[in-house]
């Protein structure tokens, strides 16, 4: 049984993001009807070794014979260098615009793969197969693609929606307990975003979902899709409302900045966890919701195995967090904007938020002064 979840809305051509279990299987006949010509699948080389071959052999039965490319496995590939190697290889391929680059991987994959789609000859379809829980709740929706600088992250890039995103859970299980459980804070914060009774299930019979079972993870994955999209539905490029998906990022990048973005030290997703639960923490000392909510949001994030408190990070300097926070690129003008709480499943997006009450905050928080 899979669940189709349409995205549609602005500029961009509709498309459907379809969750099951076995859809890499089915890669070839559902890739098939898109590719007038050939497939490109871009992937890691982790991903290659674990499901390359199943995805070719799928592709050249429906029709729509494809060749691997793959890059290695890391944010590493998010450079200028790896975009060009993919590039020229797709060059040398001598793909056309009838042909289909098919993004089978996780985030780092699906946002390279997205972004060479973008850019080569002013932009071909791609298709997204995401294979990491984060990648198949959060980056594979929603048509953001990017690389990396010096600079910072996901500082070049354009938005160029898949024309399909095929989410297949079975694959869910190949991965470490640990990146299932930093996909999970994205799944916590969707419900943390907008729906109340979505968090209510995560935090009880769906907690399963953190721990791998995978018919909690699939209703997950579907409830998250379906909240993405509405709200990529309605502000593609980031007017507004998008800015919701980036509750828990601001006080998260800002940590995973200081700790170099060490997966192995702390994963985005125990970053997002970790700035969620700070948000709220926040939103609560300024009144805007119930310290019960605050405490309930640490004790579900905890109940997943997440972090829920700085120290669990590291050691922080108030100022430094404050003044990555502020140059952050979802601040604008200089003045912070935080996504912040008037409860579970009402976030809104905060402007102009005063940085000294924040430095006080972070210092409450265990930053040193
Ligand atoms: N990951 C946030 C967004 O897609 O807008």
């Amino acid at each position: 049984m899979t669940t189709t979840v349409p995205v549609s809305g602005g500029d961009f051509r509709p498309y459907e993001v379809v969750v099951g279990r076995g859809l890499l299987a089915e890669l070839g006949p559902r890739v098939a009807p898109l590719a007038r010509g050939r497939t490109v699948v871009i992937t890691d080389e982790t991903v290659a070794g674990l499901h390359g071959k199943a995805a070719l052999a799928s592709l050249k039965a429906a029709g729509a014979p494809g060749r691997l490319l793959t890059v290695p496995p890391g944010e590493g590939s998010k450079s200028f260098a790896e975009l060009e190697r993919v590039i020229d290889r797709l060059l040398a391929f001598r793909l056309d615009r009838t042909d289909v680059v098919v993004a089978l991987g996780g985030g780092v994959v699906g946002d390279l793969a997205g972004l060479a789609a973008a850019l080569y000859m002013r932009g071909i379809d791609f298709v997204q197969v995401p294979t990491t829980l984060l990648a198949q709740v959060d980056s594979s929706v929603g048509g953001k693609t990017a690389i990396d600088t010096p600079r910072g992250k996901n500082l070049i890039g354009a938005f160029h929606q898949p024309r399909l995103v095929l989410a297949d859970i079975d694959v869910l299980a190949t991965l470490p307990a640990r990146q299932v459980k930093s996909g999970w804070a994205e799944v916590l914060k969707h419900g943390l975003i907008c729906d109340a009774a979505f968090f209510d299930w995560l935090a009880g019979e769906g907690a399963a979902g953190a721990k791998g079972d995978p018919a909690a993870l699939e209703r997950a994955v579907i409830r998250s899709v379906e909240i993405k999209s509405a709200v990529v539905g309605e502000d593609e490029k980031e007017a507004g409302r998008r800015a919701l998906l980036n509750l828990g990022h601001t006080f998260g990048h800002a940590i995973e900045t200081e700790v170099g973005f060490d997966e192995d030290a702390l994963a985005h997703g125990e970053a997002v966890a970790l700035g969620c639960c700070m948000a709220l923490r926040y939103s609560a000392r300024e009144g805007l919701c119930s310290a019960e909510d605050a405490a309930r949001v640490e004790a579900v994030v905890a109940a997943a195995g997440l972090p829920t408190r700085l120290d669990q990070a590291g050691a922080f300097e108030a100022d430094r967090l404050l003044a990555l926070m502020a140059g952050d690129k979802k601040a604008e003008g200089g003045a912070l904007t935080l996504i912040l709480a008037h409860g579970v499943g009402r976030a809104f997006v905060a402007k102009g938020v005063d940085a000294a009450k924040v430095r006080t905050f972070l210092i409450a928080e265990g930053a040193t002064g």
